[in-house]
């Protein structure tokens, strides 16, 4: 069997984080060499190395990283990958326009994945969402979005995605945003006509789906040659 794919995982005590250690202690193919979250407290957990923020220049050689973490930690741990030659796969949500430029001229030097979303069925969705708008010229399209109290974009990433989908289409999305208890991630897109609609709706009700769809991409990722790769390409 080939050596496992070394990760480092960049907001490693989030929600998102611990799934993915979680779930990574079980993937053969992948290791986890590295955990960064802001600040430290326990140097090692469960044989893998923390390091804050502010020692992420210190951390080994690794073939991946993944970030889940927030826009203002995202440019940091994207140069540590350019530098070091490692692929990127983030997931992390509210970039900024610079930021996005910032990927596209890093996808020139090192393989990377960014996604809204990395669940199957909201892949899946996207195409629908697009077929649709395709397909209703004219008819009113509005997209709801639903995440728990404690998320700090809106509308969600995953709702931009979709509403870009429909773009695409030709439909002109508007967005709503609830922020509410614990719910993992709720999006409905709606195409309204005269005394018709259809309703369009994706409901996760567990991180791990996001987190699997990550290291699998992580794990497909590393090695490939420079260039910015879509989830669909690697899952
Ligand atoms: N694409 C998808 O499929 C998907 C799915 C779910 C979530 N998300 C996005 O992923 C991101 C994280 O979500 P979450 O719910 O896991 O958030 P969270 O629970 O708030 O976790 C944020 C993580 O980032 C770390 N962090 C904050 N500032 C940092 C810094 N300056 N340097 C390094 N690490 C820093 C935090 O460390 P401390 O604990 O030390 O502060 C924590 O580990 C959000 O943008 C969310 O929208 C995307």
């Amino acid at each position: 069997m080939s050596e496992p794919v070394r990760l480092l995982v960049h907001g490693a005590s989030g929600r998102m984080g611990l799934a993915l250690l979680r779930l990574a202690a079980d993937l053969p193919q992948v290791q986890v060499v590295a955990a960064v979250q802001r600040k430290v407290g326990q140097r090692v957990v469960e044989g893998v190395p923390f390091f804050a923020a502010a020692e992420l220049h210190g951390a080994p050689t690794f073939d991946a990283a993944i970030d889940f973490s927030l826009p203002e930690a995202f440019d940091a741990v994207l140069a540590l990958c350019v530098e070091r030659g490692s692929a990127f796969v983030s997931g992390t949500t509210g970039l900024s326009e610079g930021q996005r430029a910032g990927l596209q001229s890093a996808s020139a030097r090192i393989p990377l994945l960014w996604s809204a979303n990395f669940s199957l069925g909201v892949a899946i969705l996207d195409e629908l969402v697009e077929r649709a708008a395709v397909a209703l010229p004219g008819w009113d399209c509005d997209i709801v979005e639903a995440h728990h109290s404690r998320k700090l974009d809106a509308p969600s990433g995953t709702a931009l995605a979709l509403g870009a989908a429909a773009a695409r289409g030709g439909a002109q999305p508007r967005y709503a945003s609830l922020r509410a208890g614990d719910i993992v991630g709720e999006h409905l897109v709606q195409f309204a006509g005269t005394g018709e609609r259809i309703e369009l709706v994706h409901r996760a009700t567990s991180r791990d789906i996001f987190a699997r769809g990550a290291l699998h991409a992580a794990a497909r990722l590393a090695g490939r040659d420079p260039g910015s790769y879509r989830l669909r390409d690697l899952l």
